[in-house]
């Protein structure tokens, strides 16, 4: 599997010329190194975000018994003690140890130097942020986490983090089917501006013609260009098919027409703006001159 990465790290070749190889001899990685810790992340997280803090516990255990290594959690999802209690309860049962795992976290670097967590990871910071971070500490972050699906494949900002060593984690890569109910309901915003990625007909066309789900396209579309994936689910059937993205390739004109479907900025779905007045704040890091604020999105 990924023991190429493993070999060449012996070896002590240079992280790009590790890439590089690895790439070129596996095209579809199921993990990718982290530049500082060298640790191997996995390319495949489970998402929690709306995953109901009575449901979340049995999703994770599941999850990991599936063979999930990597979970994304927040504070204000929620439902973090119920996935730590999963992830404790996994661990006590004896299938795995807490190094096994990769729980994402926000940017702490106090914590990595006591040795608390291993990696630095941002999320939401622009590029601009990200060197005035780098700068002003003595650990550079690792991964940034972002929106990022067919709608909005923030190019620039991928190439910069490529440019130093930062691993991109693709935030709502199936374009976040459920903030749709969640933010018309909660924040009366407009159906109308929310995608419908799985069901695009050049993702579904895809789809056919590989006998995958459109999930499953969007998912490896991003995986081949070596980001990091965290759909969430608490549906098995769902945790099973969102794993299955490895033993298929698209090809050149297959990735060539989902690039094309990047709408830019216009595709951003989370602005943040249900938070009143969050764009004035002077570390507000999306560019709002550039969002049609008509469309009311969140
Ligand atoms: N850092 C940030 O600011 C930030 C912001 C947003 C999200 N996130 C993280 O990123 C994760 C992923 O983003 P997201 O949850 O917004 O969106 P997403 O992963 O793109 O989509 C999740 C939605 O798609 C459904 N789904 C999952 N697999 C599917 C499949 N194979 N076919 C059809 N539908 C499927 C899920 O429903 P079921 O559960 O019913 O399967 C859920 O409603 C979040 O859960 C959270 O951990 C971070």
């Amino acid at each position: 599997m990924d023991c190429g990465l493993k070999l060449f790290r012996v070896l002590k070749i240079s992280f790009r010329t590790r890439f590089c190889f690895y790439y070129c001899y596996n095209k579809i990685m199921k993990h990718v190194e982290l530049s500082y810790t060298k640790d191997l992340m996995p390319t495949l997280g489970l998402g929690t975000w709306q995953a109901p803090s009575d449901v979340i516990e049995s999703t994770v255990y599941k999850a990991l018994d599936l063979g999930y290594r990597h979970i994304d959690t927040a504070f204000n999802y929620n439902n973090e003690e119920s996935i730590g209690r999963a992830l404790k309860k996994w661990i006590d049962d004896g299938k795995g140890t807490r190094t096994d795992l990769f729980v994402t976290t926000k940017e702490m670097e106090l914590c990595q130097r006591e040795g608390l967590i291993r990696n630095l990871g941002l999320s939401n910071f622009n590029e601009e942020q990200i060197r005035k971070i780098s700068k002003s500490s003595t650990i550079k972050p690792q991964v940034l986490q972002v929106e990022l699906h067919a709608y909005f494949q923030q190019q620039g900002l991928r190439k910069f983090c490529t440019d130093n060593d930062i691993v991109v984690t693709a935030y709502a890569p199936l374009g976040s089917p459920g903030a749709k109910d969640h933010f018309v309901t909660k924040y009366n915003y407009s159906p109308d501006t929310f995608p419908d990625l799985l069901n695009l007909p050049p993702v579904k066309e895809i789809a056919d013609k590989h006998g995958r789900t459109p999930a499953q396209i969007l998912l490896n579309f991003l995986v081949q260009q070596k980001v990091v994936v965290i759909p969430k689910s608490t549906s098995e059937h769902r945790l099973r098919e969102n794993m299955n993205i490895y033993d298929f390739e698209l090809s050149a004109p297959e990735m060539d027409l989902l690039k094309k479907l990047d709408k830019g900025e216009s595709g951003r779905i989370f602005n943040f703006l249900f938070w009143k007045g969050v764009e004035k704040h002077p570390e507000y890091p999306f560019h709002i001159e550039k969002i049609d604020s008509s469309k009311d999105k969140h």
